[in-house]
């Protein structure tokens, strides 16, 4: 039905204007009686069988929607309906930003591909607290970033800000060095730069009464050797794990007329590398630190093959857009039928 009749109609519209459009529509058929008990009924798979302990948290399943769909924390409640796991909202920065000016999100349709360049377009992250106060039991990944102004140099402090403010309202952190949309951002993700960054956050961890897990969310184009820093950082700052991976800069094998377009692509042209990631680190590190599994999962083989490379929990977003919604639900099936 989705890829049939609605997506047909969605992909007819500019790509940021349908992504608003349908949190509004989702928000207000949710508020019909019966429509949240309705998309559960058709989406969620419930079965002990799935659930899991990755980092000290309990998971309902292994799916998780990835970052940056949820900016602002608007929608976790209902999007959980959906089958997922859990949800990691953001990027969020301590202020809120505008981002970067539009047209900003881009579709390869023949590529089932995005090329975004957002750049943290967020609400700030005190406004993202107040609506995390009405959580009702979703498991919720916080992922933290810096704002656009702020020097490398001060990028401690931004973090620092974003997980005081958030530490009592999610479950896991995820600190965010790896997206290509924040100029020069990226950078944070060398040796000595993020050694400081996970410390000061650790630190500050071990401050609050009960530790958060806080992993570390990479990008796709790292090299072998940068690989190699990032197990020894993990080891060394004893953070929880890795997200692998964030959007590339890579085009090789694209299609679309988009295909030039500035900014991070993710989706099905993306998933040899993020296996390859995932792959390379749970090998390189004897599995010492779980792994969550994102980046091209378009299907439940995608998913198994992501578990098989070594990770613990995935994440869906580009799929989510391609395949709908029943993709939770097949690759929860799938992951039940592989037992
Ligand atoms: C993203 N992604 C992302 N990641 C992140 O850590 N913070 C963010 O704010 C965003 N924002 C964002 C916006 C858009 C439009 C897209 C398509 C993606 C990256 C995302 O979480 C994921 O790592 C990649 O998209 C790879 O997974 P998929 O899309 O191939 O399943």
């Amino acid at each position: 039905m989705y890829k049939l009749l609605i997506r047909p109609i969605l992909f007819w519209f500019d790509p940021e204007k349908v992504h608003y459009f349908t949190f509004s529509l989702i928000r207000t058929l949710s508020k019909i009686p019966g429509i949240s008990s309705l998309f559960k009924f058709l989406y969620v798979v419930e079965d002990k069988r799935l659930e899991t302990e990755v980092f000290g948290l309990k998971f309902k399943n292994r799916v998780g929607l990835a970052a940056g769909f949820d900016k602002d924390a608007s929608l976790y409640k209902e999007l959980s309906d959906f089958g997922f796991g859990f949800i990691e909202i953001g990027t969020l920065t301590p202020k809120g930003q505008e981002g970067n000016p539009k047209k900003r999100l881009f579709r390869l349709k023949e590529d089932n591909a995005i090329i975004n360049r957002m750049g943290f377009n967020n609400i700030g992250v005190l406004k993202a607290v107040e609506k995390l106060k009405k959580n009702k039991g979703v498991l919720i990944g916080g992922n933290i970033g810096k704002n656009k102004l702020t020097p490398n140099e001060n990028a401690v402090d931004d973090y620092v800000i974003c997980f005081d403010a958030l530490y009592d309202y999610v479950d896991y952190f995820v600190v965010n060095v790896s997206s290509p949309n924040t100029p020069n951002l990226r950078e944070l993700q060398e040796k000595d730069p993020l050694k400081l960054l996970l410390q000061t956050l650790q630190t500050l961890n071990l401050t609050k009464p009960k530790q958060k897990p806080i992993l570390l969310k990479i990008a796709p184009d790292l090299t072998d050797t940068q690989l190699l820093d990032i197990i020894d950082i993990v080891m060394e700052t004893k953070i929880a794990g890795v997200i692998a991976t964030n959007t590339t800069l890579s085009r090789e094998g694209l299609q679309s007329e988009n295909k030039e377009k500035i900014g991070g692509m993710s989706g099905k042209p993306l998933g040899k590398r993020a296996t390859e990631v995932i792959r390379f680190l749970s090998e390189k590190s004897n599995k010492a630190f779980p792994i969550i599994g994102v980046g091209g999962i378009h299907s439940p083989e995608d998913a198994i093959e992501k578990l098989e490379a070594g990770a613990s929990l995935i994440q869906i977003y580009t799929g989510f857009i391609y395949e709908g919604p029943v993709l939770i639900k097949n690759i929860n099936e799938a992951i039940l039928k592989n037992l």
